[in-house]
């Protein structure tokens, strides 16, 4: 059924790619960690399995004990939207000697099914992936290749999907497809071993150069003399795709000491703001638009109703912000001289693609604000604006939300007016500073659920702030502007729930704390974030039993998003952590979500 998923294959000379295959998967398991599975010819060149439920170590171990030996392979980790998350479900699924993992959906699987069913074919698992193992399977046995027969099914499928197969009878050929869901390919430096792979990140330590497939395209590896591949476009043509480097390095990858990849995110956010600030060279003259429509999902879109209060006040440019799933079904009503701005950590959030391309097709300019250039959404945007995050493994977004703000906030309000010292300044004080953030997780982790509250730009973090709680601690959290917790949310309030109240001491610290007091008059709890300027105008508020305080140090209001920013991620994380949960791979997460 719908997946987002990694994949990994191998062609090799060598006997051992098992060990490359698990290696690469366990650097895909932000991409999905419900199941994992891999299958393989071994020295006699029969068709192996091995899939497990749970995380890529159950797998590996499975692995190990197995003392697979293989040349040739293909691995999947699975984040499955439906179909239950079972061994039979999980991948690769296998037929007459025909092995496919894929990352997508079949939208006409149902059909392909009644026919394959009707030609004798039963199915094992509730995937629309068995389908195509078994419609390869039924090509073949018409006497096809290998590759004839991968090619007809793939022109039979409709929907997007990454799909890579191996074969038994054909022992030097790995093939692959590429329609919606991302897929690269490349070959060691030592030429010993091809690999098609899902995004860079499982190539990390194995390949230094790589090609991204296009639209349609279909790759094929060969194990000859050498190691080769070619590539046919949609209309079946040999052709040649840009070799690129591989960005992706050991230390993206590794969590370089720290604990978890997301403790190691966070700890670089001073440094990921320094470095896109310093990077950023795009003109994007924001101004000059009579309307900015900012579309995504997820934190990218917090980041968006970030900037709408910069872009506003500073640009003086009415600003909408949308979360995509919902803006791609209506019918949007398209401004003239608007600029559409499309958020997204990947770069392929299938929502915020789709929004972009709908947007496109309206003859709309469309800019991709992206951590990937090479995603689908930055190759299909009019204009690009990278962030310089570097790769986020944790699969709750962390640094790449301040990279995103920061870059918002420069193309409204120009680089000669962003003080960056002062941010990575304030950044830095919160991740070096003296702050008991462990002490206030323990008090926060087992409120029945939480609030967020903020006002002006602190509201858009108090969303970031919840979110990141859901996703990491599980427990229920609503973000709230602080101004709107009366008509309505404070009937929850009582002694068992926490509010989190984000007040530096802006424009709007008084209303925030009136707000507070009401939460407290209704036995609620307080943990009060503000700033070191604000204490002499607390008037006894820290001395309530009810209340923590946490003192951030002063800087300019317009960077207080920043320290905001690194302090809610601390907090979530700790949170999760005194909770005992699995911070870097939250249940039921998926980090890249390629389905709808
Ligand atoms: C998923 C992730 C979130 C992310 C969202 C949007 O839900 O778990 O962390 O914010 O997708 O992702 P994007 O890559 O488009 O920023």
């Amino acid at each position: 059924m719908l997946l987002v998923c990694g994949i990994i294959s191998a062609l090799s000379y060598r006997n051992d790619i098992s060990n490359d295959l698990i290696s690469a998967l366990e650097r895909l398991e932000y991409r999905g960690y419900d199941s994992a599975g891999i299958a393989y010819l071994d020295n006699g060149n029969e068709l192996k399995r091995i899939r497990t439920v749970g995380k890529v170590q159950q797998l590996k171990e499975a692995v190990e004990k197995a003392n697979v030996k293989s040349h040739i392979g293909i691995g999947h980790t699975r984040w499955a939207t439906h179909g239950k998350v079972t061994e039979f479900n999980a991948h690769p699924h296998v037929t007459d000697g025909v092995a496919v993992v894929h990352n997508g959906i079949i939208e006409n699987y149902q059909d392909l099914r009644k026919r394959l069913i009707s030609e004798g074919y039963t199915f094992e698992s509730e995937t629309d992936t068995e389908v195509i193992a078994k419609l390869v399977a039924s090509h073949i046995k018409t006497g096809k290749t290998f590759l004839d027969a991968f090619k007809c099914a793939i022109a039979e499928f409709t929907g997007t999907f990454a799909i890579v197969a191996i074969y038994e009878k054909e022992p030097s050929l790995l093939l692959g497809a590429k329609r919606g869901s991302p897929m690269a390919v490349g070959i060691s430096p030592d030429k010993q071993s091809a690999y098609i792979a899902s995004d860079a990140v499982a190539l990390s330590t194995l390949v230094d150069e790589l090609v991204y497939l296009e639209e349609g395209d279909i790759v094929v590896v060969k194990k000859d003399a050498q190691l080769s591949y070619e590539i046919f476009d949609a209309s079946g043509s040999c052709t040649n795709r840009q070799v690129v480097q591989n960005k992706v390095s050991l230390n993206d990858v590794t969590k370089n000491g720290y604990e978890t990849f997301m403790l190691k995110e966070i700890f670089e956010e001073a440094a990921v703001a320094r470095r896109t600030y310093e990077r950023f060279n795009y003109d994007t003259e924001v101004a000059k638009y009579d309307n900015i429509s900012i579309i995504a999902c997820g934190t990218s879109y917090y980041a968006g109703v970030l900037s709408k209060y910069w872009i506003e006040e500073i640009a003086k440019v009415h600003v909408d912000v949308e979360i995509a799933s919902e803006f791609r079904y209506r019918k949007p009503v398209m401004r003239k001289n608007s600029l559409y701005i499309f958020i997204s950590q990947s770069g392929e959030t299938i929502d915020t693609l789709c929004a972009m391309r709908l947007v496109k097709e309206a003859g709309m300019k469309t800019l991709a604000l992206v951590n990937v250039d090479t995603s689908s959404i930055a190759r299909e945007a009019d204009y690009i604006v990278k962030i310089e995050a570097g790769v986020e493994v944790g699969v709750a977004s962390t640094k790449a939300f301040v990279a995103q703000t920061l870059s918002l906030l420069i193309m409204c309000a120009g680089k000669s007016a962003v003080h960056i010292d002062d941010i990575e300044h304030s950044i830095n004080s919160i991740l070096n500073g003296n702050y008991d953030f462990a002490g206030l997780a323990n008090k926060l982790k087992d409120s029945r659920c939480l609030f967020y509250i903020g006002r002006g730009t602190s509201y858009p973090i108090a969303l970031e702030g919840a979110l990141k709680i859901k996703e990491l601690s599980y427990i229920s959290a609503e973000g709230y502007p602080s101004g709107e917790i009366k008509h309505g949310p404070i009937a929850i309030i009582d002694e068992n729930v926490y509010t989190i109240a984000l007040a530096p001491f802006d424009q709007y610290f008084e209303k925030t704390v009136s707000n507070t007091q009401e939460i407290l008059a209704r036995n609620g709890k307080v943990l009060l974030i503000t700033t070191e300027d604000a204490r002499a105008s607390l008037h006894g508020l820290d001395e309530n039993a009810n209340v923590e305080c946490v003192f951030l140090p002063k800087c300019e209001t317009l960077y207080y998003p920043f320290a905001l920013t690194t302090t809610i991620h601390l907090l979530a994380y700790h949170t999760a952590k005194a909770k005992g949960y699995d911070v870097d791979k939250p249940r039921n997460l998926a980090k890249s979500v390629t389905v709808e």
